[in-house]
């Protein structure tokens, strides 16, 4: 088990690569199911969910192999698939298994797949994903931990989303794309990696407009070819280094990035008093001011990302006065305040409002990352701690960041991976 040790209080300087988006990644791979040729999927990162993926498709017979020794170009040849279930094992452990349902009924009209798992911060239905795939005419079904879903033929249909659900916008239009007619999604979410897929999808051969509006229209299609796609960096990489510099006071690149996709960090920062330089891929944070506490609010895009929230958390323990965070996309993603408040942030959770109160003297501890994100705020808080972190459950971290210890050292950060032996595990 590996754990991550952060001597604080270096101030990080220098350039830092983003990686492709995971978010984008884990739905691109599953869409590629739907083509009948081969996909060559460049810029992927490196990251547990992606070889989790990649290890799915192979057990139900489809070719896929990484093209380079970086794992970062995956070849997947599905022409031959035939089978539609996948084994419980594989897929358990992570949410966007639940994009092989849509992309498995979308080519066979029949896909069994196990229940999603992925990050716990409180209950994550999927109701709208099976309104969705109902209103295309498939029948859905639970049975011992796996959904069945089936489909004599799926007819295009109009689906009004309760909320704008990432999940369920892409996967009902990978699966409306072989749908009989048209599909219209209404509230769709307008995330990144909503568009990244849908041009992906597009690439095959699929006919869909407005990705990106809330509004997407699918006309379904036969059959999908093969491409070649890359896919978009990583925003909410991208947003975990440039929080990283504010706190540490530094003065960091943060390239091949999509600087659009920052605005409403970028706003933040500035608000706090960082000094934003933006070109046409990259983004420079400079935190040597003094920095001020500001109110946040996590909205889909192009709002404040939930994703960036824990992350911005950390920040506002050491900027000046109070701050106020209210989470609005997720019932429960305050669940790493317990992990933060060790190494001295001073924070008040009530619902989903978190009230923060800012110059926390922070001091390093042991700590365990909760999920992903919680990882990165813990990280990101022993970078401005004085003293040593060591965060735990570094796994969570490695779904989401690929090479992070490495990342941090080349700009300055002492930081090390280490491996603890089996018996000593906390
Ligand atoms: N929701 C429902 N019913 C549904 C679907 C969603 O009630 O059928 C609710 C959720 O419980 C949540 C809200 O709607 O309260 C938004 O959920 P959404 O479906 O948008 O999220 P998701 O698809 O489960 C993706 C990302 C998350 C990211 C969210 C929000 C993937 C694999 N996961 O999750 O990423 O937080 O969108 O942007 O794309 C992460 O990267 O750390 C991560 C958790």
């Amino acid at each position: 088990m590996d754990r991550i040790v952060i001597n604080g209080q270096k101030k990080l300087s220098g350039v830092v690569h983003i990686n492709g988006a995971k978010n984008a990644a884990v739905a691109i791979i599953p869409a590629a199911i739907a083509a009948n040729g081969v996909c060559v999927i460049e810029n992927l990162p490196k990251i547990e969910d992606v070889s989790i993926l990649a290890d799915a498709l192979r057990s139900i017979g489809m070719v896929c192999e990484f093209q380079d020794s970086d794992s970062h170009i995956l070849r997947i040849d599905s022409t031959n698939l035939t089978k539609y279930e996948m084994t419980y094992d594989l897929a358990r452990n992570m949410r966007a298994s639940y994009y092989l349902l849509g992309a498995l009924l979308g080519r066979f009209k029949k896909a069994v797949v196990p229940l999603p798992g992925g990050c716990n911060f409180g209950a994550r239905p999927i109701d709208q994903h099976i309104k969705g795939f109902e209103a295309l005419g498939a029948h859905i079904r639970q049975e011992h931990g796996m959904l069945i879903a089936e489909a004599d033929r799926l007819t295009g249909s109009n689906i009004y989303l309760d909320m704008a659900s990432v999940g369920a916008t892409i996967n009902i239009m990978i699966a409306a794309v072989f749908a009989e007619g048209t599909t219209v999604i209404e509230n769709s979410a307008k995330e990144p990696h909503v568009v990244d897929t849908a041009n992906f999808l597009n690439m095959l051969g699929a006919n869909i407009k407005g990705a990106g509006t809330d509004t997407i229209r699918i006309q379904g299609i036969h059959s999908l070819h093969g491409c070649e796609y890359q896919i978009i960096p990583d925003q909410i990489e991208a947003g975990t280094y440039m929080i990283a510099s504010a706190i540490t006071g530094g003065d960091v690149t943060i390239q091949n990035i999509i600087p659009k996709h920052m605005d409403s960090l970028s706003a933040k920062l500035i608000e706090m008093n960082c000094i934003i330089e933006e070109g046409d891929d990259y983004i420079k944070v400079i935190g040597d001011r003094p920095l001020h506490g500001v109110n946040i609010k996590t909205m889909v895009y192009p709002g404040f990302p939930t994703d960036l929230q824990p992350q911005m958390t950390a920040l506002l323990c050491c900027a000046k006065g109070t701050s106020v965070i209210t989470e609005t996309v997720f019932d429960n993603r305050f669940q790493y305040m317990t992990e933060l408040k060790r190494l001295g942030c001073d924070v008040t959770v009530e619902g989903r409002v978190a009230v923060i109160e800012g110059e926390s003297c922070l001091t390093g501890a042991e700590v365990r990352a909760t999920d992903l994100r919680a990882g990165a705020a813990l990280v990101i808080a022993g970078l401005a701690a004085r003293g040593t972190t060591t965060i735990s459950n570094v796994k969570y971290i490695d779904r989401g960041y690929e090479n992070i210890e490495s990342k941090l050292k080349d700009l300055g950060a002492d930081v090390s991976r280490i491996t603890v032996p089996d018996d000593v595990r906390g």
